[in-house]
Parts: C-alpha cells; sequence; structure tokens
C-alpha cells in the first residue's frame, strides 16, 4: 500500500520513527512528509533512512511531478502524527501553505489523525470545534492518549503508541479493501482510428471514468489492469496500466488479458467504425477538392465479442454513452443494448454537447441482464466508479 505519514511540529514527532518502521517493516511503501518545524525536532536523514524514500518537505521540489497533489492521489492511506494543535486548525480551514496541506486537500484516501499536544491546548475551545469539524468531514482521530507530557505535567494530550496508530491506520484501509484478490480489467478512453500520419477519427471520451474505476478498484484492493486508449492526462503510477491507439489494438490487448481477469469493464469508448484506406502520406487539399468522402468500415464490437469467450464467473460490464434526455427512452436504449451485446451489466451515461465527457463529475444508470436498475450513482467520477463496484461486489460467485 501506498501511505504518506505526515509528521508535524512537537516533540512527539520523535515517536513517529516507530509508526514508519512498522509500516515499512509491514511491506508497504511510506512516503514521510514533515513540516518545516517537524524537522526542527527529528530531521530529515532520520526520515529517510527509516522510510527508505527521500522526504517530501518542500513544496517547491519536482514541481514537474506535479508533487503536490500527486502524493495525496496516489496514497491509499494518510496518517498524520503527531497532529498538532495548529495542524488541526490548518486542517480544518483547508489551508494548503505546505506539501502536508496540498496531499490532504488533494487525497481522497482515509486520513488518520494522532494529535498530541499540551492538556490545555487539547480541551481548548477552538481546538475541540477544528476537530469536530474535521470529524464531520470523514477524518479519522485515534489518542491522544493520556499520561506524562512533555514537561512535568501530566494529562490529556499524550501521542498514542506506535503500535496502536498503525493498527488504527491500517484498519481504516482493509476494511474498505473488499475487493481484495479479484481481478479487473478496465479499459478507458477513446480510440483513434488513423486517416493519414497527421489526422484521425476519433471521439471526446477523457478517459477519467475508466481511470477512476482502476484507482477505485485498486485502493479497494483488486488487481487491477488498466488498457487506456488515447488518454491525455497521467496514468496513475500504481495501476499496471497499458496504452494502445486502435479499436483493432484495445481488441488484442482486451483478448489477450481476458483468461486471467474476473471482471472486465469496458469504459472507453471505441470508434465503431474505421477508414477502409489509410493514407501513407499527409492527405492534400489540392488533390481532394472541396469535399472529402471518407469510406469507413465497421469495427468488432469487443464487448460484444466477449461473452461468447467468457468462462463461468467471469463478468462483463460494458458501458453506454446515449443522448437521450428521456429517462424512460434512456432506459429502453440501455436495456436493447445490453441484450444485443448480451454483457451482465451496463452503466448508461448521457453524454451530449456538454454532457459526460472530460467532466469530473458523471451521472450512470446500471441496470443487469434482466434490465433490471442495480444502481443510480450521480457524483464526483471516483463516486460513481465505487457505487459500480459495490454492485459487482455483490454479484453472486459460482461456488469453488
Ligand atoms: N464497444 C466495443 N466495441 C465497439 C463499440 C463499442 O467494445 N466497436 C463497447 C464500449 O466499450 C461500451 C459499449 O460497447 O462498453 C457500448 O458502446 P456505445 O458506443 O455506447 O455503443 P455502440 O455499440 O457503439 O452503439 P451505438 O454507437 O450505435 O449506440
Amino acid at each position: 500500500m501506498n501511505i504518506v505519514v505526515g509528521v508535524t511540529g512537537g516533540i512527539a514527532a520523535y515517536k513517529a520513527v516507530g509508526v514508519v518502521r512498522f509500516l515499512v517493516r509491514a511491506g508497504h511503501h511510506v512516503q514521510v512528509i514533515a513540516t518545516e518545524h517537524a524537522l526542527r525536532f527529528v530531521g530529515a536523514p532520520t526520515w529517510e533512512a527509516i522510510s527508505r524514500n527521500p522526504l517530501g518537505a518542500d513544496l517547491y521540489t519536482d514541481v514537474s511531478e506535479v508533487r503536490h497533489v500527486a502524493l495525496g492521489q496516489r496514497a491509499d492511506l494518510v496518517i498524520i502524527a503527531p497532529a498538532t494543535a495548529n495542524t488541526l486548525a490548518k486542517l480544518a480551514a483547508g489551508i494548503a501553505d505546505d506539501l502536508l496541506g496540498n496531499t490532504v486537500l488533494a487525497t481522497r484516501a482515509p486520513v488518520l489523525l494522532a494529535p498530541a499536544m499540551h492538556t490545555e491546548m487539547w480541551e481548548n475551545a477552538a481546538t475541540r470545534a477544528n476537530l469536530a469539524t474535521l470529524r464531520g468531514r470523514g477524518f479519522h482521530v485515534v489518542g491522544p492518549a493520556v499520561g506524562q507530557l512533555t514537561g512535568t505535567d501530566s494529562g490529556a494530550g499524550r501521542l498514542s503508541e506506535p503500535e496502536e496508530i498503525v493498527a488504527a491506520g491500517l484498519a481504516l484501509v482493509q476494511s474498505a479493501r473488499d475487493l481484495a484478490g479479484r481481478r479487473i480489467l478496465i479499459t478507458a478512453g477513446g480510440t483513434r482510428e488513423p486517416l493519414d500520419p497527421v489526422r484521425y477519427l476519433g471521439n471526446r471520451s477523457s478517459g477519467k471514468q475508466g481511470i477512476a474505476l482502476a484507482e477505485a478498484a485498486c485502493a479497494r484492493g483488486a488487481e487491477v489492469s488498466l488498457i487506456a486508449a488515447s488518454v491525455d492526462e497521467a496514468l496513475p503510477t500504481h495501476v499496471r496500466s497499458r496504452s494502445v491507439g486502435t479499436a483493432a489494438e484495445l481488441a488484442e490487448a482486451v483478448h489477450e488479458e481476458l483468461p486471467a481477469t474476473e471482471i472486465v469493464i469496458m469504459a472507453a469508448a471505441v470508434a465503431d467504425y474505421r477508414p477502409v484506406r489509410v493514407s501513407e502520406t499527409k492527405i492534400k487539399k489540392e488533390d481532394r477538392g472541396d469535399t472529402l468522402t471518407l469510406e469507413l468500415e465497421k469495427n468488432p464490437d469487443i464487448l460484444a465479442s466477449l461473452p461468447p469467450l467468457a468462462t463461468p464467473g467471469q463478468i462483463i460490464v460494458g458501458f453506454a454513452a446515449e443522448t437521450a434526455r428521456d429517462r424512460a427512452h434512456l432506459l429502453e436504449l440501455g436495456r436493447a443494448k445490453l441484450a444485443r451485446k448480451d454483457c451482465d451489466y451496463l452503466c448508461l451515461n448521457v453524454v451530449g454537447w456538454s454532457d459526460g465527457f472530460g467532466a469530473d463529475h458523471n451521472t450512470v444508470i446500471m441496470i443487469d441482464r434482466a434490465g433490471e436498475i442495480r444502481a443510480e450513482a450521480t457524483g464526483s467520477k471516483r463516486e460513481v466508479a465505487d457505487a459500480i463496484l459495490d454492485v459487482l461486489l455483490a454479484h453472486p460467485r459460482p461456488t469453488p
């Protein structure tokens, strides 16, 4: 798992070394992000040696890799230990003036806070309010323990023990790893059919829904293989992926991976037709006159080719991009398409000049073989992805 450990400026930072050590020993990839104040307590060489990774400290290092969001996007879990009163206040306000603040805003992974501070600060109304805000937003909290504090005082505010923090963090992720051991093949993006060396016939699919499905399945423990057809944005580095261009290349890749897959999700928009002839040289206006007629031939239907090849227990899921606005009409088109393709589920997606493609949000109605609605989801593409995966998780599995 990719785990970010955020360390903030308190004396208890020295105990966070134990948290990192436990996680690394358990086989996790740990990225430590220390704030400037944390480094006054425990220095960079310690974090790098214990985590076996370069330290994340500065917002302006590795900017070309868009690190301020990449670390959060890649994380399966974020643990902040110790979380000082100042850090809680900054997180509650959504302040992102350092690498840790950016990472927390950019992550969709569970975030566990392990507060540590003096009792008066812990009991202060501002801290209580900040914590209530963070809890309300889904942050998780472990501790603090009651005991000896830094000075001669003792009370509530002592950082929980490293073992306890690690156990609380892993429990958050493991409870969500409901697809552990399931093998899922996901296609994303839109195929491009070349006309000549500089032009192609394509579609407006951005690949975002397919990528969100791959990331969600991966975070839930599945073994994911992503086949990306002309996806412009960066592919998630923690998901096994390959890129293809044409429908024929996509078909070849899907058929190659089918035998080792339990669930196939065809989220890619596949070109239905390709040019009969691909010009070896650039098509020139002078040679063609005022109009140009392209002769196209049908591409094979990849989704429809899968059910006859599928072995018992394999689940085949298609997507259907439709411009029908009327719900009854949309469902009618979807049921007919599902019957034509003979797949197990079809996710109906309304697209239009300004809907669906490229957006960060989506609306999907998922129907099953019987034409019944199994899920209706509206939200971020990640939320829609999770709703689809919930249905697949509930799909009956053959008895071994
Ligand atoms: N699909 C495919 N191969 C094709 C065309 C589509 O595998 N040659 C898959 C898509 O990946 C998607 C589903 O079929 O999962 C439906 O795609 P869609 O474009 O909505 O449907 P079409 O079959 O192309 O029908 P039409 O364009 O006429 O609506």
